[in-house]
């Protein structure tokens, strides 16, 4: 029996919940959390949507990790979201608590999972499921590239007027400051993104790009964005469930690619049944590259705050 778990049962949680049960790839997805009933009342409420829908994808809503046993993919969705000025180091004490709790429960249950992580600050949530868990790197990823990729390509076709799925986007790096958009891989149809816009307006949506969660949080007041969070992750999830083998922006353990070592980072990375079965190099400029190594060493300089942190 195919299984997929997903921690947290709040915005995030939920909707990748029902994004993966309508994909109908999985025979059960497990949904936990704290709070007692609000996992079970979500799991009811989504499966009496499936003769409306047309899946047969089975919701468990429980607060029993013993429900989780077996599962072959976990998403860590459980955390505190950002509030509006609050930045994601500020997430950084309380969240790593929680992941570390729930990643020790993962680990007694589904000792074969791969974990996606989602909960924020994200570098240093999915060092710390992968040193908890002590699972091989590979096993252990965090979501934000595909994230940070779709947001720029939604930009990107605002402003040229292109046809959504004819845009490629991708960006690089770290979730936040030092995210690194890769404009020399970027394709509107057939055409590179620097031959469709000038520099100016791609520095322009970059920006906008980066900040992309602070604007919905702005916007929302209470609460961070989860739609095309959800969507990212629930990608993932799918790529790892059906062994797909399939390239996306992802956090992965990073080993010597691009001369970078020991961080988890955001890479394009091939997904399948084991996790990250390879990090993808692809071809970037000086500049960009540059980019991405400053985005290593703020990462690693982040992790050691994680230090910092009695846990
Ligand atoms: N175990 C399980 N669930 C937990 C735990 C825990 N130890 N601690 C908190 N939760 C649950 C909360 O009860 C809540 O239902 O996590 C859920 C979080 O839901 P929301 O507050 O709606 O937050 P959400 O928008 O889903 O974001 C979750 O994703 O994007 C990141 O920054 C965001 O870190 C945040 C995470």
């Amino acid at each position: 029996m195919s299984k997929v778990t997903v921690v947290g049962a709040g915005k995030y949680g939920s909707t990748t919940v029902q994004r993966i049960a309508e994909a109908d790839i999985v025979d059960e997805v497990v949904m936990t959390d704290i709070v007692e009933g609000l996992p079970q009342g979500l799991a009811l409420d989504m499966n009496q949507s499936r003769p409306v829908v047309g899946h047969r994808t089975k919701v468990v809503g429980t607060n029993d990790y013993a429900d989780t046993a077996g599962s072959d993919v976990v998403v860590i969705t459980a955390g505190l979201p950002r509030k509006p000025g609050m930045s994601r180091m500020d997430l950084l004490e309380v969240n790593a608590g929680i992941v570390k709790q729930v990643t020790e429960a993962i680990v007694e249950h589904s000792p074969d999972a791969v974990i996606i992580v989602v909960t924020n600050p994200l570098d240093q949530m999915t060092t710390l499921a992968a040193e908890v868990s002590g699972f091989p790197r590979q096993r252990v990823m965090g979501q934000a590239g595909i994230l940070d990729s779709s947001r720029f390509a939604h930009f990107i076709s605002e402003t040229t007027g292109a046809d959504i799925q004819t845009v490629k986007a991708v960006t690089l790096g770290s979730h936040g400051a030092t995210m690194v958009p890769v404009p020399s891989q970027c394709r509107v149809g057939d055409k590179p993104l620097s031959e469709v816009l000038d520099a100016e307006t791609i520095d322009d949506l970059v920006d906008r790009t980066r900040k992309g969660g602070a604007e919905i949080v702005g916007l929302l007041k209470t609460g961070s964005a989860y739609y095309a969070p959800s969507a990212a992750a629930a990608a993932m999830a799918q790529a790892v469930v059906e062994d797909s083998g399939l390239e996306m922006p992802v956090c992965a353990w990073v080993d010597g690619e691009y001369g970078i070592s020991g961080v988890y980072l955001g890479v394009m990375g091939r997904l399948g049944a084991d996790g990250v079965s390879a990090v993808v190099e692809v071809d970037l400029t000086e500049s960009e590259s540059a980019a991405l190594h400053e985005a290593a060493v703020a990462v690693k300089e982040k992790v050691e705050d994680l230090r910092q942190i009695e846990l």
